[in-house]
């Protein structure tokens, strides 16, 4: 697929914003969708509809079929080594609680450590404040450098002996760093401790092998992902899915009730309880058709190549301010203008249908360490282009103007 002509497949594309072609620069958030994941979920509703897992009527079956092949898909796009490895969530947030519950549950009592990085997100932070508080855990925090990275040597210095599980993003969703997770799995494995990599924002733009990675845990959010909201994965290792207890009970992750006693069903099904985002999952696996029909390898080069452009851009602007300069950077742009407030910027730059984000990203312990209550984002999918990008710095020019 020609990504010269990507925008032509997502059909927002063809609206106007206040009379001005859409300049969608806000992807970390959501990215838009291909006609062909909306379409299919307009087929299975109005041709396919069932619920899964259930009856045994032509449509459940087909249905059930569809969704467990989704699930194949999911295995062999991750290089997870079992599909029943790929644990359907509501959302990145649901699956990291799932780990933070059930983990919590099994493994973590008083004064126990749990070590994340300044670079989290409210989803992978909060769910383990939750244990601090009913358990009386502690949380840490391996600290950001002035390129807004976190370095191994960060991670290292606050691992302890009781540090009891390491939850850290893969790229952060503000500063754009892209953390050296394999190294910081082989530093924890080394010492006995599981690790959780919130994947939000590199399942769109990198290659995931989770195999080589050989991380316990991996959430992944499949509307950032091309795929449709209400949507999530958790990839965990097949031993810690059978250890653990599951997160939700309900129909569906049974195996036998009784009034005394209830028996858990098999992987996955132990973690999917009630009716799940059927058609949600089984439009997804167009999503994994679309990326794989790019092939992540040019989605790195396009990003990578936009990223160097606009980098230098808003560099050269002197107006603007960019947060964090890593050395390895995922296709993200935070940006601050002396005296406007990012608000203002994101409004004023809506007015040329130029959508960024303010504000701060979910991300207050970073943006409290930066000294900024928040900031301006714009953030890359495989659709935008260099004309974009000037379309952002000319917006951002105009916005400077009206604040002279
Ligand atoms: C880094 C990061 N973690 C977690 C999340 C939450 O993901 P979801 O919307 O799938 O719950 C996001 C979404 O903005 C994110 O950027």
């Amino acid at each position: 697929m020609n990504l010269k002509d990507i925008k032509k497949e997502f059909p927002i594309f063809s609206n106007k914003v206040h009379n001005n072609d859409l300049v969608y620069l806000d992807s970390a958030n959501s990215s838009q969708k291909p006609l062909v994941v909306v379409d299919r979920i307009y087929d299975f509703y109005t041709k396919e509809f069932s619920n899964v897992g259930r009856s045994v009527h032509y449509l459940a079956v087909a249905a059930t079929n569809l969704y467990e092949n989704t699930r194949s898909s999911v295995q062999k796009y991750i290089n997870a080594k079992d599909k029943n490895e790929i644990v359907f969530t509501k959302g990145a947030t649901e699956a990291i609680n799932l780990v933070a519950n059930s983990f919590g549950q099994k493994y973590l009592k008083e004064g126990d450590e749990v070590l994340l990085t300044e670079l989290e997100h409210h989803s992978n932070y909060v769910p383990w404040h939750y244990l601090r508080k009913s358990k009386g855990i502690k949380i840490e925090f391996a600290e950001i450098n002035e390129n807004g990275e976190v370095t191994l040597d960060s991670i290292e210095k606050k691992i302890t002996k009781k540090t009891k599980i390491i939850a850290i993003t893969h790229l952060s969703n503000v500063t754009g760093a892209i953390l050296p997770v394999k190294e910081i799995i082989k530093l924890a494995h080394s010492k006995g401790i599981p690790v959780l990599i919130d994947g939000c924002q590199s399942a769109p733009h990198l290659k995931l092998d989770m195999q080589d990675l050989d991380c316990d845990f991996y959430a992944i959010s499949c509307h950032k992902m091309y795929g449709p909201t209400g949507l999530g994965i958790l990839y965990a290792k097949k031993k810690w899915l059978e250890e653990l207890p599951p997160y939700q009970g309900g129909g569906g992750m049974i195996n036998e009730v009784k009034k005394e006693s209830i028996s858990y069903g098999d992987l996955p099904n132990k973690f999917e309880a009630g009716t799940m985002a059927t058609a949600q999952v089984i439009a997804f696996d167009e999503s994994i058709k679309f990326l794989n029909k790019i092939g992540i390898e040019n989605i790195v080069k396009h990003e990578n190549e936009l990223m160097d452009y606009g980098q230098e851009l808003l560099r050269r602007n002197n107006s603007v301010t960019l947060i964090g300069n890593p050395k390895n950077k995922g296709a993200v742009l935070s940006f601050t203008m002396k005296d406007i407030h990012p608000h203002d910027i994101a409004t004023i730059l809506d007015e040329d249908g130029v959508a960024i984000r303010a504000g701060h990203h979910c991300c207050q312990i970073l943006h409290d360490k930066l000294g900024l209550a928040a900031t301006a984002r714009a953030s890359l999918g495989v659709y935008n282009t260099k004309d974009d990008l000037d379309q952002l710095n000319s917006s951002i020019n105009k916005c400077k103007k009206i604040f002279e």
